[in-house]
């Protein structure tokens, strides 16, 4: 593995630690409690994997999940362009309280962001 990635750059503690505050944070936010399960620990665990070969790790998450077609993934819940900005204000809490410094911590978000504006699959959570 390349010693440059984003993923060396966080380290693989760090990332673990990261996730975990994300998905505590997520648990406790009034837009996404209901799409969420209450219990988050395999979630939390798929999304690590997810994250190590997003940024640059070992490809963990395709190595038991397959391809991730991530927004054919999320098509079973209402991704709603309120639920995305959601998603995206607890990581971006979390990437400060884990003491993610810049420029990584933006370089982080920015990716994270794009995703998650392509995951949106509803206007609204109607219907
Ligand atoms: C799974 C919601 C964005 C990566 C899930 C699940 C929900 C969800 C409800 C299923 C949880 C479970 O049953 O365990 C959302 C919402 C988002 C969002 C509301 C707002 C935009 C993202 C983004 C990423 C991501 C941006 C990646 C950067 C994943 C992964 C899984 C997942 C890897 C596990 C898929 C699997 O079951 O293998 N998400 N998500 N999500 N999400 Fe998201």
């Amino acid at each position: 593995q390349s010693n440059n990635t984003v993923y060396s750059l966080i380290g693989e503690d760090k990332l673990d630690i990261l996730v975990d505050r994300f998905y505590e944070l997520v648990s406790e936010h009034p837009d996404l409690i209901e799409v969420f399960p209450d219990d988050l620990t395999e979630t939390a665990r798929k999304q690590k994997q997810f994250l190590t070969q997003f940024f640059g790790g070992p490809a963990l998450y395709t190595e038991e999940h397959g391809h991730p077609m991530l927004r054919a993934r999320h098509m079973p819940f209402k991704i709603t362009p309120e639920r995305s900005e959601a998603w995206l204000s607890c990581m971006a809490q979390a990437l400060v309280e884990v003491n993610i410094e810049e420029p990584l911590r933006t370089a982080v978000f920015e990716r994270l962001s794009y995703t998650a504006r392509h995951m949106i699959n509803s206007e609204t959570t109607h219907s």
